[in-house]
């Protein structure tokens, strides 16, 4: 196997205790992704936009990896690895990934909307907070893409698929573009598919091959076959 490209979505992370966005009990189940997930409603009610950041950073600062992130870094030592996410935690860097592609952004980040700068960012983020390149107050923003906003990375992503010798989604619902379509892409370049996931995705009729069941179990078992 020589380049496998992997991507992951919040099914990755449910059993870190991570809540997924359109299972039974998800965000989306909660929140209006309108309100809080998109440039809109940032303006509408920044104060809303930024606590339900808040919130989401403070799970994820403590949440830890679980044996899935894990394996996945283990398979990366071994073999040729893309890891693109969609997620917008750190566990697959905490759980021993090195090279992680955050399509969606990450929530340990902020970009300023005044001047494009981005850096680390731990705590909670208020409308008081200030840029510190451009000095701007109002502007500061979790570096997170919001519905109407491009992803991130989709040049690289591109190029990986097309050296790609094997395509595997792992926890994720199929139901957001660009990244629900990366599987018909790979297939298009001849690349097998395979779908990990708890349930079929939207796009499960896509892969050529399929493994249902929780990430915990069913990653680390796949990692090992590949390297036994
Ligand atoms: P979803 O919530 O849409 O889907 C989560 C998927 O994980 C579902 O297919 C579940 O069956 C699966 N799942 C749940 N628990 C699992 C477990 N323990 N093991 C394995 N799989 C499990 O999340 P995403 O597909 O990641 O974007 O959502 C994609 C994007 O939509 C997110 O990045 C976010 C969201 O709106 C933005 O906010 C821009």
């Amino acid at each position: 196997m020589d380049h496998i490209v992997l991507l992951t979505g919040a099914g990755i992370s449910a059993e870190s205790g991570l809540g997924t966005f359109r299972d039974a009990d998800g965000l989306w189940t909660r929140y209006d992704l309108a309100d809080v997930a998109t440039p809109e409603g940032y303006v509408r009610d920044p104060d809303l936009v930024l606590d339900f950041y808040n919130a989401r950073r403070r799970n994820c600062a403590e949440a830890a990896p679980n044996a899935a992130h894990r394996a996945l870094a283990r398979l990366a030592e071994a073999a040729r690895v893309t890891l693109i996410t969609q997620n917008i935690d750190d566990l697959h860097e905490r759980g021993g990934s090195g090279e992680v592609i955050h399509m969606h952004g990450e929530i340990m980040r902020a970009l300023c909307g005044n001047c494009g700068h981005r850096w680390g960012w731990r705590g909670d983020m208020g409308r008081a907070d200030r840029c510190p390149s451009c000095q701007s107050t109002g502007s500061v923003r979790p570096d997170v893409v919001w519905f109407g906003e491009i992803p991130y990375h989709l040049e690289r992503i591109s190029a990986a698929l097309s050296s790609a010798d094997l395509f595997v989604a792992i926890g994720t619902s199929g139901a957001v573009y660009p990244a629900a379509g990366f599987v018909s892409e790979a297939r298009a370049l001849g690349v097998e598919t395979l779908e990990i996931n708890l349930d079929p995705s939207e796009v499960a009729g896509q892969f050529d091959r399929q493994i249902l069941g929780k990430a915990t179990e069913t990653v680390p078992l796949w990692v090992e076959g590949l390297l036994s």
